[in-house]
């Protein structure tokens, strides 16, 4: 038999224990812990109702009533501590979370296409969308299709306009995109109706000129292609990018491989026509060179002259970038200043 008294003071010793274990406890997990020690099935309360057979039953109301007032006693005393605990811990993630909004902002620098590159986006965007299809052309060539089928033999004095960089005797670094027309010609059959962006190079080096340099070549081979034709698509180029107010003027000039040959000229969009620093005074400024393509070019390619005729243009993008933006020294789209370059973004 177990005697009443001894378990009462045996509960008064959990109710110490409780008080004096539990003093240093810092966080939820901890008291949750402690908790389970006393009232689990098996904690040191739970453990207490196992004696209730082993006492006089006359005494056990009494027990057990004494048993159930630890037992809320622990709860509520654990409850309210592991409520102190959160709230603390709570206060703690506030602080640690805690954010300054008058804090400036970490700003991101956001970059932008090379003025040539946005240049010649906006070029094929353009072309691409009156038909134009694109050619790659290679930036290594041999003299074939560099020059020769271009109506520019050996000893031609044109050659002389375009300094070549030679790799070996056979192979140059093209000196112009026109190359390009060949390899398409002796591929396709009319209608033909490309585009031709890359890279040339030439032995040439000062304000507007430099040894490489971006072109934009256009070919259209169809049956009764005109002056017309050409005049009317570089119209509406030169209008979406310098503005509907430019007007074009086709200037005389000579390429072997056209015939006619044609300056282009855009009237000039910083003064309108009126003459200043930027137009050198005469109201106009030129921006490729085209024509229809020479006889001898169409049959070095085998299509019949006669039958069929076509229209070329080449546009060089670092001189219509700069003018566009106002750049006067063509070094300064190679420089890769930052300064310079993230002023320009059309997008
Ligand atoms: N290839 C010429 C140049 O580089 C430009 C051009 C292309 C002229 C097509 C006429 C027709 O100067």
């Amino acid at each position: 038999m177990q005697d009443l008294n001894e378990l009462i003071e045996k509960m008064s010793g959990i109710r110490q224990s409780i008080l004096s274990e539990t003093s240093d406890l810092s966080d939820s997990k901890m008291v949750y812990e402690m908790k389970k020690t006393f009232l689990d099935k098996n904690g040191r309360i739970g453990q207490m109702m196992r004696f209730m057979r082993e006492i006089d039953p006359s005494q056990r109301a009494d027990f057990g009533q004494k048993v159930n007032e630890l037992k809320n006693w622990a709860q509520n005393y654990f409850s309210s501590m592991d409520e102190k605990m959160k709230e603390k811990e709570l206060e703690l993630r506030y602080e640690s979370e805690k954010i300054d909004v008058t804090m400036p902002a970490v700003t991101h620098e956001v970059g932008c296409l090379h003025p040539v590159t946005q240049m010649r986006n906006q070029l094929i965007d353009i072309f691409s969308g009156m038909g134009f299809e694109i050619y790659e052309g290679s930036e290594v060539e041999n003299d074939y299709y560099n020059f020769t089928a271009l109506n520019t033999p050996q000893d031609h004095p044109a050659r002389d306009m375009q300094d070549t960089f030679y790799l070996s005797p056979e192979f140059l670094l093209r000196t112009q995109t026109s190359s390009g027309q060949i390899h398409v010609m002796e591929n396709r059959k009319p209608p033909i109706k490309i585009l031709s962006p890359g890279k040339v190079f030439r032995s040439d080096d000062d304000a507007t000129h430099s040894p490489m340099f971006s072109q934009m070549e256009g070919l259209v081979v169809d049956r009764s292609i005109t002056l017309g034709d050409l005049q009317g698509m570089l119209d509406v180029f030169v209008k979406k990018i310098y503005g509907d107010d430019v007007r074009t003027r086709l200037r005389p000039s000579f390429f072997p491989f056209t015939e006619p040959s044609v300056e282009v000229d855009v009237s000039c969009f910083e003064c309108g026509g009126k003459g200043c620093n930027l137009c050198k005074h005469t109201g106009w400024i030129e921006v490729l060179g085209a024509g229809i393509v020479n006889r001898k070019v169409l049959e070095n390619c085998g299509i019949d002259p006669d039958e069929y005729s076509g229209l070329a243009f080449g546009i060089g993008l670092e001189r219509i970038a700069m003018l566009k933006y106002g750049i006067n020294n063509i070094k300064q789209l190679f420089e890769s200043d930052l300064r310079v370059l993230s002023q320009i973004n059309d997008h």
